[in-house]
């Protein structure tokens, strides 16, 4: 089954909104040479400067998390309406810095979930295990209760934009890459636990991205790879030249 690859870029809590708008503007050209997608998800408070600059080129602005409660009394929280009501396309969910500091579960990553599917955010469902879980052999039961508790009570009709994104911890952000041999093993091993939810047709539908130290000179060999579908990458997403180049190598 054909799927688009999906580039997307994380800025974490990187760049002001000014920066991200000429950012957003000078990958223009790298997005209308590709038949890939291509997504930025900036800072809150850079999203509409983003999103200005990307309006009528091919460049998608998503956010990097959303509250579940479409509105009220959460000082602090965005919602998943209130990115809507912004005009932007795409939220990560449970992204492993998110799981990490800020006491994501799976249970609170399902509602964020649930809440963008409602009104018609793409999620981008973030998992990946530890070294210590890897190393411990525990690998595939980490990304099967992080798979399944994200989309506990969900179908493929409802999960029918669904976009994971593979990332090991221990490739985040530190310049060790897992090797093709080992994301690709570990994207085929989603994609079986997304066969096991969804079925066969709906889970060879979903795109399944790579994250961690993802750079001009990985993009290539990784994206080759059956399973792998894109990228999600955060360093190398903060410069222009960078992130063209891995938009160039898909
Ligand atoms: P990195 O981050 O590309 O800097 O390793 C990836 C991510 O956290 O999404």
């Amino acid at each position: 089954m054909a799927r688009t690859p999906l580039i997307a870029g994380n800025w974490k809590m990187h760049l002001s909104p000014a920066e991200g708008a000429a950012l957003v503007t000078a990958l223009v050209p790298a997005a209308a040479a590709t038949t890939a997608e291509v997504l930025v998800c900036p800072t809150f408070i850079g999203l509409a400067a983003a999103a200005n600059a990307a309006a009528g080129s091919r460049i998608q602005v998503g956010a990097q998390n959303c509250y579940w409660e479409p509105q009220g009394a959460f000082t602090g929280e965005i919602s998943a309406a209130l990115l809507k009501a912004a005009g932007l396309s795409h939220v990560l969910l449970g992204h492993s810095e998110r799981r990490q500091y800020f006491g994501e579960t799976d249970q609170t990553v399902n509602q964020r979930l649930v809440a963008a599917l409602e009104v018609g955010l793409v999620p981008v469902l973030c998992i990946g295990e530890t070294l210590a879980e890897r190393e411990a052999g525990r690998l595939q039961e980490v990304l099967r209760q992080q798979v399944t508790g994200a989309l506990a009570g969900l179908d493929a009709a409802r999960l029918a934009t669904l976009v994971v994104a593979y990332e090991p911890v221990w490739a985040i952000g530190t310049g060790v890459v897992a090797t093709t041999a080992q994301a690709q093993e570990a994207h085929a091993f989603v994609r079986s636990l997304l066969v096991d939810q969804l079925g066969a047709a709906a889970a060879a539908a979903v795109r399944i991205l790579y994250g961690g130290s993802v750079k001009p000179d990985n993009a290539a060999e990784l994206m080759a790879q059956a399973d792998i579908d894109g990228a999600l990458v955060g360093g190398a997403s903060l410069k222009a030249d960078s992130f063209a180049a891995i938009i160039a190598a898909v």
